[in-house]
């Protein structure tokens, strides 16, 4: 633990102060664990940034921010851009964040907009970050984001399989398989081919993502018998395949087409490419939202899970990709309520002050406010 920012180290010391050893709530009850919450410090909650005041282009591989390797024991994870962004010092280069800091390194490092930055991180949050000590590790589960609520809390992590991370991304392995957080070269060579063969001058721009997309579903169908391609994986999936066109390609240039060279930069060290700039106004759910319809449209899909290799049992009755507020709902009445079947005292609130922090970032799609814990 050689390398916590300066903005993250009185946090830690005061969760370190509080509970002297990270081990000892275990065998706790979950109104002793509530209590023992109640007489210690709960972290208080920093509301997410707003939109930022200077929103253009930018050089954000700047002198202030440094590519640094990771250290032995900084934490990475399955996500190339949170991995830049810690690689850089965007994010505290030990991996483990406040959800506020990770909103605002995202439209720092990369110019996301507000509110597709809020659903990203709050989701994360919500589903793999401890709300006690608000911190969140992109990585693995790790003691550096606090005790845990009790079970069947998870508090994962982004590299726990089945809550965000999920199967047939583009550069790792299926959890079927092996580590899903860790770059694959078999798949990036992958990647390569299917940028070489539909993109435009051998980049990953669009075509190639709609492609490459529609391929990993059609090879873990045939080969992970355990697969799950429902809500809400289909929807970071798409994204996903998205945003190497967008924010991976230099905001000066911003025509949609990634270089291989600079996405290995991105997808293996998680590395900014020299002199490189952000997107030159922030990128927000009208940027992204046709982009993934469009590849949609070239290889339309029923969600579902196989039962066995190659047996795809499609699931009508769960939320497609166009239904977002179907997946905003399942995202917190089913994925989190089973985390948190009957949270109550500060655990409850800080629930509820994270679940508003995410409303807000889906208010503008028209969705009812979903309440899975009551109002
Ligand atoms: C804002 C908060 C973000 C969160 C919580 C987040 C989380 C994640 C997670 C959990 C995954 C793994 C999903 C999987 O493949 O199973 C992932 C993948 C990915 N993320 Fe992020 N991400 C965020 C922002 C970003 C940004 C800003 C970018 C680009 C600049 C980005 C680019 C990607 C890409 C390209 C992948 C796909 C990796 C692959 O399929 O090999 N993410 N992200
Ligand atoms: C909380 O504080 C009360 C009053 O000081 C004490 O009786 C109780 O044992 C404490 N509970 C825990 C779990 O620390
Ligand atoms: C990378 O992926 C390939 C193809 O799925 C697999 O055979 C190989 O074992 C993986 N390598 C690692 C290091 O997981
Ligand atoms: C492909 O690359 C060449 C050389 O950089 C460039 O002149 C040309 O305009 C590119 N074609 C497209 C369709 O972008
Ligand atoms: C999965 O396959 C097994 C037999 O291999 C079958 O008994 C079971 O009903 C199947 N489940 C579903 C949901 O179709």
């Amino acid at each position: 633990m050689t390398k916590f920012s300066i903005l993250l180290l009185p946090v830690l010391v005061r969760v370190a102060l509080a509970f002297p050893a990270y081990g000892s709530l275990a065998g706790m009850t979950a109104r002793e664990v509530d209590e023992f919450i109640a007489n210690n410090t709960v972290a208080s909650i920093p509301p997410p940034p707003g939109p930022l005041t200077d929103d253009g282009l930018k050089l954000v591989n700047d002198p202030a921010h440094p590519f640094m390797a990771p250290g032995s024991n900084d934490i990475r994870g399955p996500c190339p851009g949170l991995n830049t962004l810690a690689n850089h010092g965007y994010l505290p280069r030990s991996g483990v964040a406040r959800p506020d800091q990770l909103v605002t390194a995202v439209m720092e490092g990369f110019n996301l907009g507000n509110n597709f930055a809020k659903f990203l991180v709050y989701q994360a949050h919500l589903i793999d970050g401890n709300p006690i000590t608000n911190l969140i590790s992109i990585g693995m589960k790790t003691p550096q984001t606090g005790p845990d609520p009790p079970a069947p809390a998870i508090v994962g992590g982004l590299s726990q399989h089945g809550t965000f991370e999920g199967d047939t991304s583009m550069t790792r392995v299926d959890a079927f398989f092996g580590n899903p957080a860790i770059f694959n070269e078999t798949r990036f060579d992958e990647f390569s081919a299917f940028a070489m063969q539909f993109g435009v001058n051998g980049t990953y721009d669009i075509n190639a993502a709609a492609e490459l997309r529609h391929q990993r579903l059609e090879d873990s169908i045939q080969t992970n018998p355990e697969l799950v391609f429902t809500s809400p994986r289909i929807l970071s999936a798409f994204s996903e395949a998205v945003f190497p066109t967008v924010f991976f390609v230099d905001g000066t240039v911003n025509n949609g087409q990634l270089s291989l060279e600079n996405a290995r930069l991105f997808f293996q060290p998680n590395q900014f490419p020299n002199n490189f700039h952000r997107q030159p106004a922030p990128a927000d759910f009208p940027t992204i939202e046709p982009l993934t319809q469009q590849i949609f449209n070239k290889h339309p899909f029923v969600p579902g899970v196989n039962n066995g290799t190659n047996n795809f049992i499609e699931m009508p009755n769960t939320p497609a990709l166009s239904d977002f507020c179907g997946i905003y709902n399942d995202i917190v009445n089913r994925v989190l309520k089973i985390q948190y079947p009957n949270p109550t005292g500060p655990l409850l609130d800080a629930l509820q002050t994270n679940l508003n922090f995410f409303f807000s970032a889906v208010e503008s799609h028209n969705c009812p406010q979903a309440f899975p814990f009551g109002q």
